[in-house]
């Protein structure tokens, strides 16, 4: 019988829940209104399907929005948030919106703008292609340093008369955040540095890396565009053979027979119910 050990912080985060909430309601509620998400309400293509059943519209740019239609439209705003330039289109659009920003992605955004509007620069650490970090970077004019590993920090010229900010990614990872941290400390710039990964991204890489040091493999469960997924996958790996999932029908031609101990984790856009059935799967093999 193989020993299946859960992280004890796994799956759904605080602010992806109240976003999907959020947008539940709306659409429960919609009468005759459309409404848009811009971008996949989550990184969870099977959750994203439940909504868009629901008669959810996904649109990747506020500009596919037809203002012509006559009906009433409504834009969501997902969790990761948008650059401040994204709600001056919606307002010109006459659109209504539902800003589901998570509050600890907001709070970056106030630190970017008024940090930046003071004059200060600002070092976003985070992967510059992500959603939150172009939302984030749009608070500050789109003129942070976005630097996600320390190598891309030795390329860069540091400025000695002015004041740094530095802020993260929420899910960065959180060794990876220290180290460029101690880099910018010996470089002994005027900095302020504000470690603005949230307490969902910390609690669950730290119980992944707990129990990938007791089991023989990882699955880590989520959408494969799911950043906060992908750090876990990659910590989990430092320790132990870790494979990624989206769900347990990925793991129909892996061969599990080998491993006696099992650790599973989840990024914060899994719903519970695919992490139950990737449980049940591995207890039983039924799919
Ligand atoms: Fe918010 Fe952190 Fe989740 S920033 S959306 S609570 S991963």
């Amino acid at each position: 019988m193989k020993k299946i050990f859960l992280a004890d912080h796994a799956g759904y985060c605080f602010g992806v829940k109240r976003a999907m909430k959020l947008a539940w309601d709306e659409l429960e509620n919609r009468e005759n209104k459309n409404i848009f998400a811009l971008g996949p309400l989550i990184h969870n293509k099977q959750a994203v399907e439940k909504y868009e059943e629901k008669g959810l519209i996904t649109i990747n740019d506020i500009e596919d929005i037809d203002s012509k239609n006559v009906n009433p439209k409504e834009v969501i705003i997902r969790s990761h948030g948008v650059a401040k330039e994204v709600y001056d289109q919606a307002n010109e659009k006459k659109l209504e919106i539902v800003d589901t920003t998570c509050p600890f992605v907001k709070k970056i955004h106030e630190l970017a703008k008024e940090s930046y509007e003071k004059g200060k620069k600002i070092i976003l650490i985070g992967d510059k292609n992500h959603p939150e970090v172009i939302g984030i970077n749009g608070w500050c004019d789109n003129k942070a340093i976005i630097v996600k590993e320390l190598k891309e920090l030795f390329d860069i010229e540091l400025d000695y008369s002015v004041e740094y900010v530095v802020v993260s990614q929420t899910t960065m990872n959180e060794r990876e955040f220290d180290v460029i941290i101690d880099y910018l400390k010996d470089k002994n710039i005027n900095m302020v540095v504000n470690n603005t990964i949230c307490s969902a991204t910390k609690v669950r890489q730290q119980s992944a890396r707990e129990i990938s040091n007791k089991v023989d493999l990882m699955i880590v469960i989520g959408g494969k565009h799911s950043s906060n997924t992908q750090k876990l996958v990659s910590i989990c790996k430092e320790s132990v053979d870790t494979i990624a999932i989206e769900t347990k029908a990925d793991l129909i031609d892996f061969d599990l027979g080998k491993y006696d101990t099992i650790g599973v984790t989840a990024g914060a856009s899994t719903p519970d119910w695919i992490i139950e059935e990737t449980i049940e799967y591995i207890e039983n093999g039924v799919i």
